[in-house]
């Protein structure tokens, strides 16, 4: 990318050097040490380089430093070109040749755009192999809010490191077995009389959900009996009958009961199958499913032979533990007195057998900031268990999303399936596109309103930074003018149709425009903020947080916006200028286009 600012750094550090060498100081600057910010007033210049820094070297005050290097860059012979420095108080303050700057940008916008935009690719992670798990659901409901939030950030983040080079596999372990799956399993032996998804037309992961709930019913019916005769809360669902029974299922399968397994691969089977359609909505895929069922008994001979090895010990009832309190941590139970594994040592095997099979650099777990105990417990565990790449593995947590008061009760009154929110936002954005009558407009209104649904959805889960909890609100989500999804997506559309107004092509190539006639206020800020779109890749990678280039997004937005309010571009008299304007808004759409995949943001020709 044609990035002013390092240009500068180096000219900058040369200037600083050449000062040093005519002062005899065996002292150098290097160009990555030179600070750069922005001006607090755009008046001052596009780059401030304070001098504080070089003071103790030069043995000088900040201002003199500043004046002496301003003379020497201003006898330099490209400083025309690259734009003119002044020494502002302490400051360096460079004022951009704005002309070759617009030039620079937008040639790099347009070069190699087949498809690939390779400008906007830092390459600062090339080589690097990533593993991302996401969204991981169990089989015993379907995927529910907190999962999109999961799920865009999983799939968001894995596209941003592979924007910057990295090799990205993406994993979902699917958490298949335990006491929760046979709850479900339980309520429909007893009660399903040999009903399906299809017989009933149910979504056949919900389905599945459906006798959970049934389940949770009974359960609470029990319990209610039991504390009412006195009995504890805890002891009372430990003791209840229906509590023993699942847990005696649990015994069974994992002793291989053909019956049990039966029963558990069929409703397991309708689970997934409908959890994928949702992906398949949303646009998650994954490269690889890991299943707890075929790892956990992986974890088990681990923890057996971190048990003879004595990093772990048998507690009096039989159950194998760890005791972390070294780590300022509790105690920690890996396998139950009865020999059934529990939710941690499934990871032991899920973590190992990906190692093996793929070596990454880096193993990023995203999941709830609930499970923060859990991953800091499994990777102390690997490590002492002494696998060298525990250091490698990450929690990227991430925090609650709820949705306001009164707003889309689920069925059980608390969590809200995926399936119900992404139509209910689908619907809204339906209504709205029929009351402004742009139906035939649109084309296919339904298709036009599931993207504006997830565009919708997905910019408002990304916004926060991850570790943030969060209010999800469908009506503001959709909102076409603020700082939401569909309101990017109305800029794209709207530059898609003015170009295709102009006769173009939206996808051809940008011909022979002047791009050195744009040099006004609004032209200069959008297309300065075009050349921040390379470092807010890089800054979401870096922290692992897609909100950096939302804001990003939101940022250029808004310099689109002031520059078609007040530059003409179409009915520009000057015809040269028109062009240059309408290919600078071209650019603008690519790189809306690009960073709209980077954060899971459906692109729309139309809306
Ligand atoms: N299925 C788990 C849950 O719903 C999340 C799994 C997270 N990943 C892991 N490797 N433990 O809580």
């Amino acid at each position: 990318m044609y990035d002013y600012k390092e240009l500068w750094k180096i000219k900058i550090a040369s200037a600083l050097n050449a000062v040093l060498g005519e002062a005899g100081i065996d002292e150098s600057v290097a160009a990555e040490q030179v600070i750069a910010e922005t001006p607090p007033n755009p008046e001052m210049g596009d780059i401030g380089f304070p001098m504080f820094s070089y003071a103790k070297i030069m043995r000088k005050g900040p201002p003199q430093i500043a004046q002496i290097a301003a003379s020497k860059l201003a006898q330099s012979p490209d400083s025309e070109k690259l734009g003119t420095v002044e020494a502002q108080g302490p400051y360096l303050n460079v004022r951009l040749n704005r002309a070759c700057a617009a030039k620079a940008v937008l040639d790099e916008v347009f070069l190699k755009n087949n498809g690939d935009f390779s400008f906007a690719r830092p390459g600062t992670l090339a080589g690097q192999k990533v593993m991302v798990e996401f969204s991981s659901p169990n089989t015993n409901k379907p995927l529910h809010l907190g999962h999109l939030r999961n799920d865009a950030l999983g799939e968001s983040v894995s596209r941003i490191l592979a924007a910057c080079g990295a090799q990205v596999r993406k994993v979902c372990i699917i958490n298949d077995r335990g006491v929760h799956i046979c709850k479900s399993m339980l309520a429909y032996k007893e009660q399903g009389q040999g009903k399906t998804p299809e017989t009933e037309g149910i979504k056949s992961d919900r389905f599945v959900g459906d006798w959970y709930v049934n389940f949770s019913k009974a359960l609470k019916t029990e319990v209610d009996e039991l504390t009412a005769n006195g009995m504890k809360k805890e002891d009372a669902e430990a003791q209840s009958p229906l509590m023993k029974k699942a847990q005696e299922m649990l015994r069974k399968w994992e002793a291989g009961d053909g019956e049990t397994v039966e029963l558990w691969k069929k409703m397991n089977g309708w689970a997934i199958e409908g959890m994928k359609k949702t992906y398949n909505r949303t646009g998650v895929t994954f490269d690889r499913f890991d299943f707890e069922s075929e790892n956990y008994m992986l974890g088990k001979d681990e923890v057996l032979k971190g048990l003879e090895r004595g990093i772990f010990y048998r507690q009096e009832d039989g159950a194998i533990a760890v005791d972390l309190s070294a780590e300022k941590l509790d105690k920690k139970i890996l396998l139950r007195s009865d020999g059934t594994s529990i939710y941690i040592t499934q990871d032991f095997g899920t973590a190992i057998k990906r190692h093996n099979e793929w070596q990454f650099d880096r193993l990023i777990y995203v999941v709830g900031s609930e499970q923060q105990y859990h991953f800091k417990v499994l990777f102390i565990l690997l490590d002492k268990l002494g696998y060298p790449w525990a250091k490698d593995l990450y929690h990227l947590s991430y925090g609650m999303v709820n949705l306001p008061e009164g707003k889309m009760k689920s069925r059980e009154g608390t969590v809200v399936d995926a399936d119900d929110l992404l139509d209910s936002l689908r619907d809204m954005a339906l209504a709205e596109i029929r009351e402004k009558e742009r139906e035939e407009e649109v084309g296919n209104p339904v298709e036009v309103a599931e993207k504006i649904a997830l565009g919708a959805l997905h910019y408002f889960l990304l916004q926060p930074s991850p570790g943030k909890d969060m209010l999800f609100d469908p009506k503001e989500s959709l909102s076409f003018n603020g700082n939401t999804g569909p309101y990017l997506q109305y800029m794209g559309a709207r530059i898609s149709s003015m170009l295709r107004k102009a006769g173009q092509n939206v996808s051809s190539a940008p011909g022979n425009a002047d791009f050195s006639m744009l040099v006004t206020d609004p032209e200069w800020d959008l297309i300065k903020s075009l050349a921040a779109y390379p470092a807010a890749i890089c800054e979401s990678a870096a922290n692992l947080d897609p909100s950096h280039l939302t804001g990003y997004l939101y940022e250029l937005s808004k310099c689109f916006s002031r520059f078609y309010h007040e530059c003409p571009i179409l009915n520009c008299a000057d015809p040269a200028l028109s062009k240059a304007r309408l290919e600078l808004s071209r650019a603008v759409m690519l790189v809306l286009k690009d960073a709209f995949y980077l954060v899971c943001i459906p692109f729309l020709n139309v809306m």
